[in-house]
């Protein structure tokens, strides 16, 4: 449930052009004008600007938090009925993930974390994900899917086509490496990291953690690899990349769960950077060639192996590269 503090929020955004009055932000609430003049004060001291003027009634001048982020006006402007609804804001934080694991059972689906910074950004295999500052967006979901758990991992092929979407709309050439790379001038520029709670036949829950190398950036020893939207000279808002996301994430995501994954699948497909080319397949450090043929209905590679061989390849299986460099 909402408190005070944040109606009064919304209701200023919503009358962001205009005064408006104590008693008609009351009536808008249903609460009290003490309790308005209380909510008031409290986001004054949070550091937004709202302008009173007697006579007139208050006017938000400036929502804009620690890192410019204003969680207010973010989500007022999102389209989506439950995805990103709630969101918990951190300047700096260990890692999205690791702390939407801990409020997961708690938390309404959808519920996201994101910050600004990550000191200890988890990426797969235990590596590390680079995550300073002002750099990139790092964030997680928290869904609660009522699926079988052998469809679980298609939820970060549902993400990685709805970033690829997202920048796609928006000018950004951007593809898809199977399972989980999101490629821009043929470098990794996202990564998404998907982590499930479960008992041994039912979900508990499902974070899925992505960060988003957005800003100019030196990725030092890993720049033959990775690169970020404005290092390959690009640019988009922080703000409109994640809107964009969250909708058509969440579109897809609501498909999936009435068993419908025709657009994920072609997306992934549209924009799959690995099929129709010959990949290395790197299983303990052993690679084997084989042609990328598909991507099934759960989300799976399907490759032709030296021999002809039609073959699955699951997600999370094996690394892949392509026979020319990263992918
Ligand atoms: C990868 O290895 O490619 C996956 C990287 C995932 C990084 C994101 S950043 C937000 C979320 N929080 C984390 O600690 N990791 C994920």
């Amino acid at each position: 449930m909402k408190n005070t503090k944040d109606l009064v929020m919304e209701a200023l955004l919503k009358n962001s052009d205009k005064y408006i009055s104590g008693e008609s932000l009351s009536d808008e609430i249903g609460v009290s004008r003490a309790s308005v003049w209380k909510g008031i004060n409290s986001l004054k001291k949070e550091g937004y600007v709202i302008e009173s003027k007697s006579g007139s009634g208050y006017k938000l001048i400036k929502s804009v938090e620690d890192s410019g982020f204003s969680t207010y006006e973010f989500i007022h402007s999102l389209n989506t009925k439950y995805l990103a609804q709630n969101i918990l804001f951190f300047q700096t934080i260990d890692s999205t993930n690791t702390y939407a694991n801990k409020i997961a059972e708690k938390s309404e689906e959808g519920t996201v974390v994101l910050a600004n910074e990550q000191t200890n950004g988890k990426g797969r295999t235990g590596k590390k994900w680079i995550s300073a500052e002002n750099v990139g967006v790092y964030f997680s979901m928290i869904l609660k899917p009522e699926i079988p758990l052998s469809k679980a991992s298609f939820l970060t092929q549902i993400a990685g086509a709805s970033l690829c979407l997202a920048l796609n709309n928006n000018n950004i050439p951007a593809k898809i490496k199977w399972p989980n790379d999101i490629i821009v001038g043929g470098k990794k520029i996202s990564g998404i990291l998907t982590e499930m709670n479960a008992e041994i036949d039912r979900i508990n829950f499902i974070v899925v953690g992505i960060g988003i190398n957005l800003y100019k950036t030196s990725f030092d020893e890993l720049s033959n690899v990775a690169t970020s939207i404005e290092n390959e000279g690009f640019e988009i808002e922080r703000e409109k990349l994640l809107k964009d996301f969250f909708e058509i994430f969440e579109r897809l995501y609501s498909e999936f769960k009435k068993n419908s994954i025709v657009e994920t699948r072609k997306t992934l497909r549209d924009y799959s950077a690995v099929l129709g080319k010959e990949i290395y397949l790197i299983n303990n450090g052993e690679k084997e060639k084989v042609f990328a043929e598909n991507i099934d209905e759960n989300g799976n590679l399907i490759v032709r192996d030296q021999m002809g061989i039609i073959r699955t390849v699951f997600s999370g299986e094996i690394s892949i590269r392509g026979l020319n460099g990263y992918i």
